[in-house]
């Protein structure tokens, strides 16, 4: 442990600030801060590991991470899912190199130990020769992932044993969950494997865009409009609601102009309308009816897209998750899933597929747009004048859109804080406050005659 140039007076002054709609610039990449989040956030927090249509049959597997903790995440012979620490109990090398594949035991390419789905240490090279008979092999298992939880098919850990269960830490998130991967008989599907690659970004904003900032899309995706794919009026991402559902998540749901979406269900085939009115209630059949575009985030780093791709007679759906995973506080490793009704027609999901490819896939234009904006607000935030943290220089970002002028919409049927627009700052203010409340959780910020002095003590 060592002590810092954090101190209490500095979490007092940025409760402040974002009290007031505004966050202070440098605590986007302040390395300090970053220590305490992995720490105080992604150390208790729920992490989104893998759709459950990844791991098909017993013995399926995917290697994972939660930010520095490698896993192993198996479907058992039971068909139960268990994650490990993919860390071999001997010497602590990964146990399991490849990304994915099927198994009934594995062998750590060190010295050659080997564990069952169950975690059971079950073979030692030359054991009784070199260990001798007193070796109890059940105390060299391996470590579990402390807790795992299920949600329509998401599957999620979590690295704190007294973490709240995952269905209260989703919350009202569920019911739009429901929308997203409950909706078509046999759930959602991923189709090929995650994509992944490295960008100059901070996780927090990378989540934030997604979660919170439709107020983006009519500048930073200007091409679209010039193509003639979107509406030229500079208000359309805008259509609609922001819903705030608490612990950091939050959705938007975009329409047009009009309240309703100019293509009904997303443009997903007609055939599959009555399934959806099947599969959810009146209120989430009603909204997924009008909505052109879902878009929000489970927080600490769990974000979706669920937008309509192409032109009239090819119109397609599809629903794209993506986890930004903290490699640094400037650098972050995108995970990227597509996913899709597993009852659709088989054309349809290809068509879809070409279609996020050429959006959000790793080398899709609305990617590409949004990438050099996000390597630019880490390059910007670490100059003398962004990190100065007395403000001298006024160097705050500004979250006021909205700010005590908005009221929530009562009428709106879901679940949440439904605010009548998307252009709008509450769910990213949200989403501040709950990383404030995280991160200082065990500090004195609110009180305490000594507060100036009262240095934060942060994990090396
Ligand atoms: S580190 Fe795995 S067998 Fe030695
Ligand atoms: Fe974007």
């Amino acid at each position: 442990m060592s002590r810092n140039s954090l101190n209490a007076k500095m979490f007092q002054t940025l409760k402040q600030k974002m009290a007031e709609g505004l966050l202070p610039q440098w605590v986007v990449t302040d390395p300090e801060i970053y220590v305490l989040e992995i720490d105080k956030i992604f150390g208790h927090t729920w992490q989104f590991l893998a759709h459950e249509s990844e791991l098909k049959e017993p013995g399926s597997y995917v290697t994972r991470w939660m930010v520095n903790d490698p896993v192993l995440l198996v479907k058992t012979n039971s068909g139960e899912f268990k994650a490990y620490l993919n860390s071999c109990t001997h010497r602590g090398t990964h146990l399991c190199t490849a990304d994915f594949g099927k198994k009934k035991t594995f062998t750590c390419p060190y010295h050659g130990w080997s564990f069952n789905l169950e975690g059971d240490l079950i073979g030692i090279v030359a054991g009784d020769k070199v260990y001798g008979q007193e070796m109890k092999k059940d105390q060299w298992s391996l470590r579990p992932i402390p807790r795992i939880g299920i949600y329509q098919g998401m599957i999620f850990g979590n690295l704190d044993p007294n973490a709240m269960p995952l269905e209260d830490y989703l919350g009202d998130m569920k019911w739009y969950f429901d929308i997203l991967l409950g909706r078509s008989d046999g759930g959602m599907e991923v189709r090929g494997v995650p994509q992944r690659w490295v960008a100059q970004a901070n996780w927090k904003m990378t989540f934030e865009n997604f979660a919170a900032d439709p107020y983006h899309v009519q500048t930073t995706h200007r091409s679209t409009v010039e193509m003639g794919i979107s509406p030229k009026d500079p208000l359309y991402a805008g259509y609609g609601h922001q819903v705030v559902l608490g612990h950091g998540h939050g959705i938007n749901v975009i329409t047009s102009a009009t309240g309703r979406s100019a293509y009904a269900f997303q443009g997903m085939p007609e055939s599959m309308w009555p399934m959806f009115e099947r599969n959810l209630s009146p209120e989430q059949f009603e909204i997924l009816s009008k909505t052109t575009v879902f878009v929000g985030g489970v927080f600490p780093n769990l974000s979706f897209v669920s937008p309509v791709h192409g032109t009239e007679g090819h119109l397609h759906n599809y629903l794209n998750f993506r986890l930004w995973r903290p490699l640094g506080p400037d650098k972050i490793e995108i995970w990227c899933w597509f996913m899709i009704d597993k009852a659709a027609p088989e054309e349809y999901k290809e068509e879809a597929y070409k279609g996020y490819i050429g959006s959000f896939g790793p080398s899709g234009t609305l990617e590409q747009d949004d990438t050099e904006i996000w390597a630019r607000m880490v390059q910007a935030s670490k100059g003398i004048m962004a990190r100065d943290k007395t403000l001298s220089y006024n160097n705050v970002c500004n979250y006021l859109m909205g700010f005590d002028r908005v009221e929530p919409d009562e009428t709106f049927p879901g679940p949440g804080i439904a605010y009548p627009t998307c252009y709008l700052d509450s769910l990213s203010r949200s989403i501040h406050e709950y990383w404030l409340e995280l991160l200082t959780r065990d500090l004195p910020i609110d009180g305490g005659k000594n507060a100036n002095e009262l240095e934060i003590t942060i994990p090396n």
